[in-house]
């Protein structure tokens, strides 16, 4: 968690503030200056999908779209630099040759309906971060529920001082706004659910597919980093203000870096899996999450336990604790009541606020 605004009052998984030096200032410029998706591009594809089967004329889609056939065409040529299928030209007309996995707002609305985050979703092809532009678009204003998604991004973060590698269209790049009526105290629960809650959805894909919630923020497959959550709060000393809780998922990475411990949902599964279906099922699951929050005790004692069960992590590991340049072994004891991770070590129990936790 890194946290902006008035006060950091209490001590958080990551310290960093929410814009980092090393993001540089020419980045950060490129950044707000990134464009959202022309909607006009959800709304061909949606046209589309509904005339699946048949041919749909440039006149038709120009109607639709209320442009000219000329600025039909120059979208027909981005769509296909997004990678989506089109067959045809201007003279026959087009048609969509396979359903596209693009995270176009057209697409996921439908998937998202009763949730919060239905209304306010904004599509990027390219950008920075979409944290950094949810936390700008949510100090602006944003409503809750806003959600950041990019095909690509050219400067993710993670945690610490860590970059999140961004493929164009691989992996999930989403960011969502919240504005909990909660405590700044309070918000590690949040962001645990949002674990629980990218479990769950990967589940509900492929039933077969059960990643390992690795205290606070990361999702593992066989030891290997599937997904990683940066969460960020811009708070009062009593008062959350908004928190934005970045999620980056490997979906269909064919490989990585040999010295990066990470794996995709392709590479453990051997096959492709929708962008659209896991975002839509992660929105869906974290809206259910987030909903029992306000409920009180007993909704974050239910993450907290369920965290608990759901992770081999928080009791019983030995780990080794990096924190604030220091760092201790121990083995893992449970949650405490706030969501820390408690370990015992030969000089008593510690609880860990922030740090990286490794096995060991
Ligand atoms: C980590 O494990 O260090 C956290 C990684 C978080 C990556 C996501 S991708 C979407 C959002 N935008 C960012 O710049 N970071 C988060």
């Amino acid at each position: 968690m890194s946290f902006s605004g008035d006060s950091r009052i209490i001590l958080g998984i990551t310290k960093n503030p929410t814009i980092r030096a090393h993001t540089g200032r020419a980045r950060e410029a490129a950044e707000h200056r990134a464009q959202p998706t022309d909607v006009r591009l959800g709304l061909i594809v949606r046209l589309f999908m509904e005339h699946a089967t048949v041919v749909v004329s440039g006149t038709k889609i120009a109607e639709e779209i209320s442009s000219s056939r000329s600025e039909v065409w120059r979208l027909i040529q981005q769509l296909r630099g997004l990678g989506v299928d089109v067959a045809g030209h201007p003279a026959t007309g087009y048609q969509l040759r396979s359903v596209p996995d693009l995270l176009l707002p057209e697409i996921l609305r439908p998937l998202l309906r009763g949730t919060i985050f239905a209304a306010h979703l904004h599509h990027f092809y390219k950008i920075g971060s979409t944290n950094t532009a949810a936390m700008a678009a949510a100090a602006e204003g944003a409503p809750e529920g806003s959600v950041f998604l990019a095909e690509e991004q050219t400067a993710g973060r993670g945690r610490g001082a860590n970059s999140w590698q961004s493929p164009r269209s691989t992996g999930i790049y989403c960011s969502v706004v919240l504005r909990p009526a909660l405590p700044p105290s309070e918000v590690l629960t949040l962001s645990l659910a949002a674990g629980l809650a990218v479990q769950a959805a990967i589940q509900q894909v492929d039933s077969r597919v059960k990643a390992d919630l690795k205290w606070p923020n990361d999702l593992l497959i066989d030891g290997q980093k599937v997904c990683g959550i940066l969460a960020e709060m811009n708070a009062e000393a009593t008062r959350v203000r908004h928190i934005v809780v970045g999620i980056g998922i490997n979906v269909n990475q064919a490989s990585f870096p040999k010295d990066l411990p990470a794996t995709s949902l392709r590479l453990v599964t051997g096959s492709d899996w929708s962008r659209v279906e896991l975002a839509g099922a992660l929105l869906k699951s974290l809206d259910g999450e987030y909903r029992q929050m306000p409920e009180g005790a007993d909704a974050r004692e239910s993450i907290l336990r369920r965290f608990a069960e759901n992770s081999s992590w928080v009791v019983g590991k030995k780990v080794r604790i990096e924190e604030n340049g220091s760092a201790f072994e121990g083995t893992t004891e449970g949650l405490d009541a706030r969501g820390f991770l408690q370990v015992r070590t030969p000089h008593g129990m510690q609880t860990v606020l922030s740090g990286t936790v490794r096995e060991r």
